[in-house]
């Protein structure tokens, strides 16, 4: 049974625990998720200029719109007013600033039948925790314009709890960092880059997806087996999502159960806190930073 949770008065302890069971929670749009997806439109706006950003791919060819893409990306991520906004949204929906860290927002874009590879990647069926997630790792996404059915992320319930043959065992945050991420860029038509991957046939139907206005709040566990699925709806899709984890959580270890994981290393050291965006003690990311074996 998958229980989806709308405007939830829970309080973020008990929303925790749940996410961590599997359930999902939607929120309507808030103040700050509102002003994120504003502020989301309008760099995207001015990069794609004159085109209306999900009709964009339509007018560009691949190169120049990876180009758009490879300069649109970071600017968003990077930009203080990203994080500002983000730290606006988990006070919106009741996290505790001073336990709460969140990573640095992506904006995400998947093209309609177009390109599949680098900044336009469609991610394969995955959980985040087989890319060195901590299993406390709370994702948030929302999307930046309408979606529907066919352009969302789709969400697989009958593998959150059942194990996964896959290849995380060959995936290692620090290395990837160190050699992966940066040749995203050059990779425009195909996707050489190794990523963890099932390895085995799954069943990925029934599926569950959600659709919210711009700016409504899906909030999943990183241990979700999940999938982009493949865009047919004729428009771009772009979506900003960012990773949290509460401090006290990590400290004791609590998180959704590790059925299948096997990589090393972690994300933790990205994190930031909520008040003042100070990262986690040093020690505590030693302790989740295990190595290849
Ligand atoms: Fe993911």
């Amino acid at each position: 049974m998958t229980v989806v949770h709308f405007d939830s008065p829970m309080s973020d302890d008990d929303r925790r625990a749940r996410l961590f069971a599997g359930d999902l929670f939607v929120y309507s749009p808030t103040p700050h998720s509102m002003a994120l997806v504003a502020f989301a439109r309008e760099l995207a706006e001015q990069a794609f200029a004159p085109h209306f950003p999900p009709d964009a791919q339509h007018h560009l060819a691949g190169p120049d719109y990876v180009r758009v893409l490879a300069d649109l990306k970071p600017t968003f991520i990077n930009h203080p007013r990203s994080a500002e906004l983000v730290r606006g949204i988990l006070t919106d929906l009741g996290a505790d600033p001073e336990q709460t860290y969140f990573d640095v927002p992506r904006l995400r874009t998947m093209t309609s039948e177009y390109l599949n590879a680098g900044l336009t990647l469609q991610f394969a069926p995955h959980r985040d925790t087989w890319f060195s997630a901590p299993m406390s790792q709370l994702n948030f996404w929302l999307p930046v314009y309408e979606v529907a059915e066919s352009n969302v992320m789709a969400f697989h319930p009958n593998y959150f709890a059942t194990g996964v043959r896959n290849s995380s065992r060959n995936y290692n945050y620090a290395e990837w960092v160190a050699h992966g991420r940066t040749v995203a860029a050059q990779q425009v038509y195909t996707e050489t880059r190794e990523q963890p991957r099932a390895e085995q046939d799954l069943e990925l139907e029934p599926d569950v997806r959600i659709i919210t206005p711009p700016g409504g709040v899906l909030v999943f566990s990183g241990a979700q087996l999940h999938t982009t699925v493949p865009n047919t709806s004729g428009r771009t899709r772009f979506s900003i999502d960012f990773r949290v984890v509460n401090r006290r959580d990590v400290e004791s270890g609590s998180g959704a159960r590790n059925v299948d994981s096997e990589c090393t290393g972690t994300t933790l050291g990205d994190f930031r806190r909520v008040s003042d965006q100070a990262p986690l003690p040093a020690e505590l990311v030693r302790a989740y930073d295990t190595v290849p074996g």
